[in-house]
């Protein structure tokens, strides 16, 4: 069995949710509490066995590629200041062992076409692709740890779904499921943000995916779709013609920080979890929350 060991992360997208916030930084920048988004995403990466970094860039994502780069300024300036724990936390950003390779996609044609930009880094192994604005706390254990043990029993794409509101099918890939065992269903088919009344389930896709090379071939295949763009969700809808594509309900709770609710909710319950904040953040919530009831 191939290991798992390339996580591709496309980060080209407009982030137009996110206006003006994204107009000259990007939307993976945006940190919740000190940390950005885009190194949440790597850390699960890491903590699931993932030793190369692919992120998927456009012009004005220069900021991604200096967050994860050396700063020596920064680190003398800390060493001087004996700031030996900031020193080790900006130092160590990417762990010993680990690499960033960093490729452009030079016009956002859709989440399926930043992936196959990848293509010839990722080569035949099968890989992750993570996006960095759903942010999922796994709470035990990370959602792609979950679907890296689903990937070594069973050896196939594996994909993340939660249940979503029928109500709001029309803002993702749905999928329609056959139970394999707990936690983990057969893809039957998928389909593109259907409308509520035409959705085959409520199991949406979310931000992770585990994918066979094979999905390249079908992205090179795949004509524009939903909204003009190239969907990864039609080339997954052609792969499981061929192969077992399986869904993991992971467990965890998922924060869509593309939106500016998903955001806020986010920066509320990382806050309420942080060893230095909790108390205090607590505090000032409970006073701000009696003012606006
Ligand atoms: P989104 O649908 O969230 O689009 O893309 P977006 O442009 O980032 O944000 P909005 O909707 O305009 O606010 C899902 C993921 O796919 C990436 C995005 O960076 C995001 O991680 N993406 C999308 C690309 O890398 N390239 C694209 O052409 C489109």
């Amino acid at each position: 069995m191939k290991k798992i060991r390339k996580a591709v992360f496309p980060v080209a997208g407009l982030g137009t949710r996110f206006l003006p916030a994204t107009k000259a930084s990007p939307k993976e920048m945006l940190p919740i509490v000190d940390k950005p988004l885009i190194q949440y995403a790597a850390e699960e990466a890491v903590a699931a066995g993932i030793n190369q970094l692919i992120f998927v860039t456009s012009g004005s994502k220069r900021a991604i590629e200096d967050h994860f780069d050396k700063n020596q300024e920064l680190e003398d300036e800390l060493e001087r200041r004996k700031k030996m724990d900031l020193l080790d936390m900006v130092k160590y950003i990417v762990p010993k062992g680990v690499s960033c390779i960093y490729i452009r996609q030079r016009e956002a044609l859709g989440l399926g076409h930043a992936v196959l930009c990848a293509k010839p880094i990722v080569g035949d192994e099968p890989f992750a692709v993570i996006l960095a604005d759903d942010l999922i706390d796994g709470k035990e254990q990370s959602c792609l740890s979950q679907m890296v043990k689903v990937y070594e029993q069973q050896e196939c794409s594996v994909i993340a779904v939660e249940e979503v509101e029928q109500s709001d099918t029309d803002r993702y890939g749905i999928i329609t499921p056959e139970l394999l065992y707990e936690g983990v269903l057969k893809m039957k088919s998928i389909v593109e943000k259907p409308k509520p009344n035409r959705a085959p389930s409520t199991l949406a896709v979310v931000g992770r995916y585990l994918l066979t090379s094979s999905i390249f071939d079908h992205l090179e295949r795949t004509e524009k779709g939903a909204g003009g763009e190239i969907q990864l969700t039609d080339a997954i809808a052609k792969l499981l013609l061929e192969e077992q594509v399986l869904a993991c309900q992971f467990k965890g709770i998922r924060y869509d920080c593309g939106n500016k609710l998903g955001y806020l909710l986010a920066t509320i319950n990382y806050a309420l979890q942080h060893p230095n904040l909790r108390e205090a953040f607590k505090e000032h919530l409970v006073k701000v929350c009696n003012q606006h009831i």
